[in-house]
């Protein structure tokens, strides 16, 4: 049995032997090492480590046979590559029984070589995670750059002992038919993708005196690696993995009652001319909780709504229907759905409605107030309870607009909508003279329960509150 860590190759690469030559090629999909004037001992490590895999004693051993230390050097520096690669699964067994492999995400991981000690305690991050991957059980951490796939029992019950600080022997005690090699090398495993750390005398863990990483939540760490490069390997960006499976969302969401009510458009050309420069508004923009005597007017609304959100141009792609709009949107698609929630507004009575932005029309959903007051009172708490606004619209995102094209990023994207949405819309609030503010939370299981939404398909992505000025 093994007496350490057990490594080998990804599976997706291949040694190919050239006789003649005197040289053996590694090749993955995107790249290749070639030895040449390979020698018997370095030829049995590479063999070893495409095939059954081997610990880091045995690769040395197979090396004795060659020129001794200067070869045992060029073996570690050919490990480093092969980490750096992301080439290196290091793997645990118990009586031949696979346990765990730990796999690489991307390149570049780090597999520290941190040793376990006797008396240590360890505990299990807060930021690992189980779930379940082409039906294997995996243990991952944003903080990590490679993923545990586990085998066996052995490791579940490992992961579980580790919500309380434990030795290994303590790991050994607790669980029935655990060997201490097993117990000591799955520690290995895991301390050395980060998934654990040692207790310090304090009784902490490393990452409970960071200071940056105790301020990050489970869920945004884990958002923030998985949306952005460079702790994966998953495609990012416009992969339109739907393509020929699911049709895209047509641009427009079809109109969801026939109670509509026609919204007054602005002239535009008139406006180029009499608006506030640019900078002053720009320079003047700020957000405002407090409202004026006379509420809002429809014709504002209807202006507001023109000037942030109207559909300019549809469109006709080979791959779906995309849009122009006054804010930008990534791969013209638009996501965002707009749901003006009226509390008081001039010449429209109060409910909630949904705003077409072709037709720029708005067709009335719920008139129960009863119903929308917790919308309203979760945005007027949110507002510190100056005032309560006299409109809120509730930005929604139908989803799958977005991820039909783009891979790992489309909920990061859909916030960003947000964001630029909010600006578009502060800025043309405060060119009107009207009183903007941005809203941080909101309640999405509400609303799509109100306004009758798949939450999957479509719910709440944002708030903005809007009203007269004093
Ligand atoms: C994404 C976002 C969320 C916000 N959420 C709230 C909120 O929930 N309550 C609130 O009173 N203001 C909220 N605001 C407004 C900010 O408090 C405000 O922009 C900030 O204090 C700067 O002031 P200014 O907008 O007047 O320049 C939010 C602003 C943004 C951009």
């Amino acid at each position: 049995m093994s007496q350490h860590l057990v490594l080998s190759l990804c599976k997706n690469i291949t040694l190919v032997e050239e006789v003649n030559t005197q040289t053996a090629t590694l090749f993955s999909p995107n790249y290749k090492i070639t030895f040449h004037s390979i020698k018997p001992g370095m030829k049995k490590v590479l063999y070893s480590l495409i095939k059954e895999g081997a610990d880091i004693k045995q690769l040395h051993d197979f090396l004795e046979i060659d020129e001794g230390i200067l070869a045992e050097l060029k073996l570690n520096v050919y490990l480093q590559k092969f980490s750096q690669l992301g080439w290196l699964y290091y793997s645990v067994f118990a009586e031949n029984n696979l346990i765990a492999i730990a796999v690489p995400l991307c390149k570049n991981t780090q597999f520290a070589n941190t040793q376990i000690f006797t008396e240590s305690r360890y505990l299990l991050s807060r930021f690992a995670y189980l779930h379940l991957v082409d039906e294997k059980i995996v243990l991952e951490s944003p903080l990590s750059k490679m993923q545990i796939r586990l085998f066996s029992w052995q490791g579940i019950a490992i992961i579980n002992q580790l919500a309380t600080p434990c030795t290994y022997l303590d790991l050994v005690s607790q669980i029935p038919n655990l060997s201490i090699n097993t117990a000591k090398h799955f520690l290995d495993l895991l301390i050395n993708t980060q998934m654990i750390s040692e207790v310090s005398i304090a009784s902490n863990i490393v990452e409970q005196e960071d200071l940056s990483l105790e301020q990050w939540e489970f869920h945004d760490l884990l958002f923030h690696t998985c949306s952005r490069m460079g702790r994966h390997s998953k495609r990012v960006g416009g992969t339109y993995r739907f393509l020929d499976k699911i049709d895209p969302l047509p641009a427009i969401k079809p109109k969801m009652s026939d109670n509509i009510i026609k919204l007054f458009k602005p002239d535009l050309e008139n406006l180029k001319n009499t608006d506030d420069s640019f900078t002053k508004v720009l320079e003047e923009r700020r957000s405002i909780r407090k409202y004026g005597e006379n509420p809002i007017t429809v014709q504002q609304l209807g202006e507001f709504l023109y000037r942030s959100a109207r559909v300019k141009e549809i469109i006709q792609t080979q791959r779906g229907e995309i849009m122009s709009c006054p804010y930008p949107s990534a791969g013209s698609l638009y996501e965002l759905e707009l749901y003006p929630v009226i509390n008081q507004c001039e010449d429209i009575s109060s409910g909630m409605y949904h705003y077409c932005p072709l037709n720029h029309q708005l067709s009335l959903i719920s008139e129960n107030m009863k119903t929308l007051d917790a919308l309203v009172k979760t945005a007027s708490q949110s507002l510190g309870e100056q005032d309560i606004p006299q409109v809120i619209i509730i930005m929604t995102a139908r989803f799958q607009r977005v991820s039909w094209k783009y891979e790992s990023i489309a909920y990061s994207l859909v916030l960003e909508h947000v964001g630029v949405l909010y600006q578009t819309m502060y800025l043309v609030a405060t060119a009107m003279k009207l009183a903007p503010c941005g809203i941080g939370r909101g309640n999405s299981d509400l609303f799509s329960k109100i306004a009758g939404c798949n939450y999957y398909s479509e719910t709440s992505v944002g708030e903005f509150a809007l009203g007269s000025r004093q």
